[in-house]
């Protein structure tokens, strides 16, 4: 097992990572849970996994309820937020109770929510089961559900006491799940791990037979890079902005598509390849930089350009409804390098629309766009040398 810590004082706590952790979990959280404890989880985990860490708990002398909610991303709603409410209350659970995630994103970013709000603030850990919420959406604390105009838009910042990143469970997740994981993975890489950016470029084939080595190492050095992240910058007032790489387009993405069809990880993949077109463009990243990552994201065999049937107006209506936006100026994260990323507003709506018309429509990222971009950076070199 592996432990990474999320460094924040009083608040700090442990990831730990491993095989099988999920039947060995009631030592690593003996000292965390109170008497009252509540389970989360879905329609589709809790057949899988709930009796494997209701079992486990057995071994802590501890109230243990369990709540199932519906399975999707349709669900992480304010309906299913008081339905968890309204359970715990009803099983008269008091503010010393804390709540057990065990799920994807959508169940940890809701019991989260649920946590941060039950009588003003409960404790909770997190049991993730996709290889997204194992790398991303289990650490940090940001806790929300989805308002019908937005999504993630009612929330907290609400840090877990533990997160479980049982690698073993990870064996019946979805194939396009799991892929969608690795765009949050290879996210890392790209804005602030060229060594580990690297490692994926050699070692994708294992990572997607899910070779328990591999597997690990990955869902390790991606918590080292968000533990890093969050403890520098918790409540994204700088640095943690850049964990949205590739983020502004695929929630555009997303939005075009009504949330169906495609996973927010496929999204993100599509948004990080405009991402780093709109950089070589800009002359930021070298052609070289720019083919590297879209060749990793098409080893992942993730997409690499949206459906063709968002156009690029739509996109960049989409792109309109951002957290990022600051007094009306769009904001993205724009790429130096494969392990370097900047937060800038340094881009023209008119260069924008050419990365947009150049994906949107069903074009393939253009692999000339790099070399365009490298064209352009060395004549602006000979322009500001003379
Ligand atoms: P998800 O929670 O919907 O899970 C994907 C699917 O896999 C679901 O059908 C789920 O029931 C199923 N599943 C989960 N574990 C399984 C397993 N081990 N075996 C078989 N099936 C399994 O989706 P996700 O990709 O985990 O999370 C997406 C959500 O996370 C979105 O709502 C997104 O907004 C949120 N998110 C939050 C953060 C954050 O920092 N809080 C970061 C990224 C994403
Ligand atoms: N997933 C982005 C963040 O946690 O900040």
């Amino acid at each position: 097992m592996k432990t990474v810590t999320v460094a924040l004082g009083a608040r700090s706590y442990p990831i730990h990572i491993g095989d099988n952790l999920l039947a060995e979990c009631a030592p690593l959280l003996a000292d965390t849970l109170p008497r009252q404890v509540l389970i989360v989880s879905n329609a589709t985990v809790a057949p899988l996994y709930l009796e494997r860490a209701r079992a486990a708990l057995a071994a802590l002398d501890r109230r243990i309820d369990s709540l199932i909610i519906q399975d999707g991303e349709r669900y992480k709603t304010l309906d299913t937020f008081a339905e968890i409410i309204t359970y715990l209350l009803q099983k008269k659970h008091d503010r010393r109770c804390a709540l057990l995630a065990l799920g994807g994103g959508v169940v940890g970013d809701l019991t989260g929510f649920a946590a941060a709000c039950y009588q003003r603030g409960v404790d909770y850990a997190q049991l993730p089961t996709t290889l997204l919420a194992q790398v991303d959406s289990a650490v940090g604390g940001k806790t929300a559900v989805n308002h019908a105009l937005g999504k993630n838009m009612i929330g907290a910042f609400h840090q877990p006491r533990a997160v479980i990143a049982d690698t073993a469970v990870l064996a019946t997740l979805p194939e396009r799940e799991f892929r969608a994981g690795l765009a949050e993975v290879i996210k890392y890489g790209c804005i602030r791990d060229a060594a580990f950016f690297a490692w994926l470029e050699k070692n994708m084939a294992p990572l997607k037979r899910r070779e328990p080595a591999a597997l690990a190492y990955a869902v390790e050095r991606s918590c080292v890079n968000k533990a890093e992240v969050v403890a520098a910058d918790e409540k994204e007032s700088g640095a943690r902005a850049l964990l949205n790489l590739g983020h502004t387009f695929g929630h555009a993405i997303e939005t075009a598509l009504g949330y169906r069809d495609w996973l927010h990880g496929e999204a993100v993949a599509a948004g990080i390849c405009m991402a780093a077109d709109l950089s070589a463009r800009r002359g930021m990243l070298a052609a070289d930089g720019y083919e590297r990552i879209v060749a990793l994201l098409r080893a992942a065999e993730l997409p690499l350009a949206p459906p063709p049937r968002v156009t690029a107006e739509r996109l960049r209506e989409g792109m309109a409804v951002d957290k990022k936006i600051r007094d009306g100026a769009l904001r993205l994260v724009l790429l130096r390098a494969p392990g370097r990323a900047a937060l800038s507003d340094d881009f023209t709506e008119e260069e924008l629309m050419r990365t947009l018309r150049a994906f949107a429509g069903g074009a393939r990222p253009q692999e000339a766009a790099g070399a365009r971009s490298q064209k352009a950076a060395g004549a602006r070199k000979a322009a500001s040398d003379a």
